[in-house]
């Protein structure tokens, strides 16, 4: 009898709204990055992408919850280095696995992570940083999105080479741990650029430096961490596209169409640029691609958080 319901369903997708997930709060580089891209997936797609945040536990109850969605196309997430690849080694109750539970649609963005500080904070670089942090020990608090976040853990690799152990505080995003940031009542956090770029511009909080190896156009100032005096600290994270396992090929097709079309478009990169988002290769923005990226990302991880001791221990 020709194609099967499924199949008919996914010749014609979408014919109505579609939901992107986003794992954090509003107001984050998750949210940040996906509301810029899920604009122009609208458009190729003739259907309205919805964002919708899920928060919870790092990211991870957004990730099971789509991992467990009807493969209909119809709910995607945007995951990262994170939900993807970090919390396999971090959370052994891990309830889904990032490579076999999901259809990877493919790679959105790269970038560094920026350290900042409320403005307020008696130090003018990162030298001078690093001496605070040592000097007030735990009377610091440093602000991330929860254990294994993106923010908690590249934290705990500047932390560990500048040898501090501040009082961590844990928000639901860091577009949240921004706003205490900015309203001084937390003193420190490692972002993801594309989180903290304007707040940085703007000067309402100090950017310190930045973690890879060129300056970052969007903040032609801030010096790289090698300039800053710490070239051990290069942290380069993302955010990328799955679907459930199992979404018919025909469906992670247009909407790997829809990404790349995304990606492409003067906007995109526009935004991006004034951000500091890197658009990944383009044999990254591909479903294989993003397999093989997802797999090596999680053995980069695994000996980082292995090292560094931490498990979420539930
Ligand atoms: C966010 O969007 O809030 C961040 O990506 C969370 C994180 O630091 O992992």
């Amino acid at each position: 009898f020709g194609l099967s319901i499924g199949a008919a369903q996914a010749q014609t997708y979408p014919t109505r709204p579609v939901t992107m997930v986003i794992p954090f709060a509003a107001g984050g580089p998750t949210d940040v990055v996906g509301r810029i891209i899920a604009d122009q997936m609208s458009r190729s797609l003739g259907q309205t992408v919805v964002v919708e945040n899920v928060v919870g536990a790092s990211g991870q109850t957004a990730s099971l919850r789509v991992s467990r969605a009807d493969p209909d196309g119809y709910s995607f997430l945007i995951g990262h280095t994170g939900t993807h690849a970090a919390a396999v080694a971090l959370n052994p109750k891990l309830r889904y696995d990032p490579l076999q539970d999901f259809t990877p649609v493919g790679l959105v963005n790269t970038n560094p992570i920026l350290v900042v500080s409320r403005k307020d904070l008696p130090s003018t670089d990162l030298k001078s940083l690093v001496a605070y942090l040592k000097e007030q020990g735990s009377k610091v608090t440093n602000a991330h999105a929860g254990i294994g976040s993106v923010s908690h853990t590249t934290c705990l690799l500047f932390n560990s080479i500048i040898g501090v152990k501040p009082t961590e505080v844990p928000y639901r995003g860091t577009g949240p741990a921004m706003n205490d940031i900015m309203g001084g009542q937390v003193d420190y956090l490692c972002d993801q650029i594309v989180g903290v770029a304007p707040q940085a511009q703007a000067g309402t909080i100090k950017a310190y430096a930045v973690a890879q190896k060129e300056r970052a156009p969007s903040l032609p100032d801030t010096p790289t961490t090698a300039e800053a005096g710490l070239p051990e600290y290069q942290v380069q994270v993302w955010n990328a596209m799955f679907l459930p396992k199992n979404t018919p090929q025909p469906i992670v097709d247009k909407l790997n169409a829809a990404l790349v079309d995304a990606l492409n478009h003067p906007n995109t990169k526009t935004r991006f640029a004034e951000l500091g988002a890197d658009v990944p290769e383009k044999s990254l923005s591909t479903p294989a691609g993003l397999q093989g990226f997802v797999k090596a990302e999680i053995d980069r991880w695994t000996p980082v958080i292995k090292k560094a001791g931490v498990t979420m221990g539930q």
